[in-house]
């Protein structure tokens, strides 16, 4: 059964009073990334220990992790375990020759701990795929996120059907019917029974693969989040806003946007797509992994962005084909304060909106960071990419033996308003219920 909803429908939510009202996509500006600096507070510590490698047993490189979340967003806690699922890759396979290779083989793998836990025995254990080879849509999977139901007793998985590279079209999945198995010594969270495609791009509001000149054309990360103040099933993700060009180096082929839409049924397999909320255009090709954090009646946006995903006209020298010159910013997690899903007038955190960079002289150690809601800050998790910047010059085995494909230290990040700043270096792949926040909404947490 697969329940495509990909309509226009801009403005059509329901006819409630509680509707959520659109406005125009919030802009990522040229001003705001030259306010983009290095400070204390936004920049992580050199990473000089080498980092536990997560799944070394099975032999798998980890990257892109998200936690299982109640419906409430609240990290999931099952009879005193945690689960996260990272995109994993088997790194023996012959047609991996370099780390890139990595995402055309990409599937999501799980792990779990008893809560509190991230190291030693009580920590992360590798589960396994938590998809059959045969059953999962696409070519490979990309990111997503994933929700338990307490009631129903099932995990939904949302994630991206990409094709193969080098075009990989995405769309939006979700996969039903996975339950978790408890033991006293593991967790088992079994093969789904049905995959879904939620969306696709519909080449008004997001770009399709055949109109674009762009890197590589995203429809894809579906972030599931219950809205707080409607109740509504929504999920945005990264896309990108169609834009007349057809030169591949001009500004307006940088063209990112967050996308949303709302679930129109209850079984959530059919979509409404609906207008983007935020966009880059003549700033980034890529809004990667868009997630929000509640707090205080605010909605705080998180996105990832590469360095050579910045336009051309922003660099110092060339751009990310001359590969000259100072990038615009550095590998990164952005963030944003908003008032509600749609606010045109979002507001950059720290003015430049940069939350979290790698050191200047480790500037690809880590990526892929996720902002968590801990108490009345966050915790941060990414992954190892690569230690060393020397490193990437290195032919195929030794740039594979220098690839990080585990989890990083978590950071502790603090927010006040519309300023945030790193306090804290945890330890690797720390999650939220690891350092003792509470799961709620959860009748076994105990
Ligand atoms: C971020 C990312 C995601 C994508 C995945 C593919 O690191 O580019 O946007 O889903 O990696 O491996």
């Amino acid at each position: 059964a697969v329940g495509l909803a990909a309509t226009a429908g801009v403005g059509a939510t329901s006819g409630s009073a509680a509707a959520v009202e659109v406005e125009e996509p919030a802009q990522w500006t040229e001003e705001m990334v030259a306010e983009i600096e290095r400070t204390e507070e936004n920049t992580a510590p050199y990473l000089d220990e080498e980092p536990t490698q997560i799944a070394e047993e099975a032999g798998y490189w980890v990257w892109d992790t998200w936690p299982l979340r109640n419906r409430d967003g609240s990290v999931a806690i099952i009879d005193g375990w945690q689960i996260i699922f990272s995109l994993v890759a088997d790194k023996s396979r012959p047609e991996i020759d370099v780390p890139g290779d990595r995402h055309n083989y990409a599937r999501v793998g799980y792990f779990y701990s008893r809560a509190g836990k991230s190291e030693g025995p009580n920590g992360w254990q590798f589960g396994g795929e938590v998809f059959d080879e045969d059953a999962f849509l696409g070519n490979q999977t990309w990111a997503g996120s994933a929700m338990y139901d307490q009631d129903e007793e099932q995990i939904y998985h949302f994630y991206t059907a990409a094709d193969a590279l080098p075009e990989a079209r995405q769309r939006l999945a979700l996969a039903k019917g996975a339950t978790v198995e408890t033991g006293p010594q593991d967790v088992t969270v079994s093969e789904s029974e049905s995959h879904h495609i939620l969306a696709e791009a519909d080449g008004e509001m997001y770009e399709q693969l055949e109109d674009s000149s762009g890197i590589i054309t995203a429809f894809r990360d579906p972030w599931y989040f219950k809205h707080p103040e409607t109740g509504e099933d929504w999920m945005i993700f990264e896309g990108n806003t169609p834009t007349e060009n057809n030169n591949s180096d001009s500004p307006l082929n940088y063209n990112g946007n967050i996308g949303a839409a709302k679930a129109t049924s209850e079984d959530l397999t059919e979509w409404e797509l609906k207008p983007p909320i935020f966009e880059a255009v003549g700033v980034s090709q890529q809004t990667e992994r868009p997630h929000f954090i509640f707090q205080e009646d605010k909605w705080y946006l998180f996105f990832i962005t590469h360095e050579f995903t910045y336009a051309p006209q922003l660099w110092s020298e060339g751009g990310r084909f001359e590969k000259k010159g100072k990038p615009p910013g550095p590998e990164a997690l952005h963030g944003f304060a908003a008032d509600g899903l749609y606010d045109s007038d979002m507001e950059p955190l720290n003015g430049s909106s940069l939350v979290v960079a790698n050191p200047e002289k480790a500037p690809f150690q880590t990526y892929s960071w996720l902002a968590m809601p801990h108490g009345s800050g966050s915790i941060v998790e990414s992954f190892v990419n690569f230690q060393d910047v020397d490193t990437l010059g290195l032919p195929g085995d030794e740039l594979k033996e220098a690839f990080g494909g585990t989890l990083a230290p978590s950071l502790k990040v603090d927010i006040d308003g519309t300023d945030t700043s790193i306090t804290t270096e945890l330890k690797d792949g720390q999650f939220p219920a690891s350092v003792g926040a509470r799961s709620r909404g959860n009748g076994r947490n105990s």
